[in-house]
């Protein structure tokens, strides 16, 4: 494969503030690394955010030279947009960025046109990208019609790990889901419920699952989403909060015996999941429930995966990310994968899942 080209698809989608700091900016290095001396040509595709058509501020300028320093690799970055000049600039040996796949008109569409294009630049197709395996772009599902396509090891890790919440054979299983909306992360609690002994809600779920056993949480983020959780909070399995910090008429964290009560349950756990914050915890004052689980499980022997955005965020912040036995890079594909959904990307390489 010495002479061949790869395209490789990893996940770049992170704000300037987290670029370096990163997991999803460390794993994609490592993907890039794994491929480095085994093709002479390594293209990398990557997005960040939702632009509509060429938003400088996405640009990925500065994730070129982020993965640069993290993995070590000379890596070039294309800022062109004309397929043209896209394929000259990519013609020599190198590791090569190329610019947002979502500025690209026909990525969002799947555009067969778009993805043959992507093909053309190499011999075959990694996917290292978890996160994204629930969209269904040129740069993840269509150019696999057009190259041999295979996944990366990355990806396979997510499928193994999270494979492993789905069937979880070491109880207690403990699932401790926050977040914002309970929409979100329905169709997880429903499909983890018969699975798990205990579901620990905070945040946004812990809210409505209060108002659906009838508290009033006045001004609080979850109101309109109590009806989501009516029928399921008659399970026994299901925590919600008992106390909780609050700021005027809003609910911002739960409380010290809620945190007393989960980590008890935590601490009990042979297999973990975590997904989504207690609180606001991007103010120091509503971080401390979330600090709290995230210690807990940190701490625990359990086989224990966390991930989401938000919580990953949480677990680099207090540099505990090497505590848990898996750290995903999905948001809305490992909450997708998680309720047992079939996800385009994965279809795509023909992965059972
Ligand atoms: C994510 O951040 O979860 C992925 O990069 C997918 O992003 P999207 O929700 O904008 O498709």
């Amino acid at each position: 494969m010495k002479n061949k080209t790869a395209i490789l698809r990893v996940n770049l989608d992170v704000t300037d503030r987290e670029i370096k700091s990163s997991l999803r900016i460390k794993t994609a290095a490592k993907s890039i690394t794994s491929l480095k001396g085994k093709y002479e040509r390594v293209i990398i595709l990557g997005h960040r955010g939702r632009p509509k058509g060429y938003e400088k501020p996405l640009s990925m300028k500065k994730i070129a030279e982020a993965l640069a320093e993290v993995s070590g690799a000379k890596i070039v970055f294309v800022p062109s947009m004309e397929k043209e000049k896209i394929k000259e600039a990519v013609s020599e040996k190198g590791i090569y960025l190329l610019e947002n796949m979502r500025f690209f008109e026909g990525e969002a569409e799947n555009a067969p046109q778009f993805a043959k294009f992507l093909a053309s630049l190499g011999d075959i197709f990694v996917n290292d990208d978890f996160a994204t395996a629930h969209r269904k772009s040129a740069s993840n599902v269509g150019i696999t019609k057009y190259l041999p396509s295979v996944a990366g090891e990355l990806l396979k890790a997510e499928i193994k790990n999270l494979s492993k919440l789905m069937k979880a054979t070491k109880h207690p299983y403990v699932v401790v889901i926050g977040g914002a909306k309970v929409s979100d992360k329905l169709g997880v609690i429903k499909k983890l419920l018969p699975l798990a002994d205990k579901i620990l809600l905070g945040g946004g779920p812990g809210n409505a699952a209060l108002t659906a056993q009838g508290i009033d949480v006045k001004d609080s983020i979850g109101l309109e989403e109590a009806d989501l959780l009516k029928t399921l909070i008659k399970s026994k399995k299901i925590l919600a909060p008992i106390d909780f910090r609050v700021q005027g008429d809003r609910i911002l964290d739960i409380g010290p015996n809620t945190e007393e009560l989960f980590i008890e349950e935590i601490r009990k756990a042979k297999t973990l999941l975590w997904a989504g914050p207690m609180g606001l915890f991007e103010k120091a004052k509503f971080a401390k429930g979330s600090r709290i689980i995230a210690e807990a499980i940190a701490e625990s022997n359990a086989f224990s995966v966390v991930g989401g955005g938000e919580t990953t965020d949480i677990i680099q912040k207090i540099g505990s990310a090497n505590k848990f036995s898996f750290v995903s890079t999905g948001g809305g594909a490992m909450l997708d994968f998680l309720s047992g959904k079939k996800l385009p990307a994965l279809q795509a390489l023909k992965i059972n899942q």
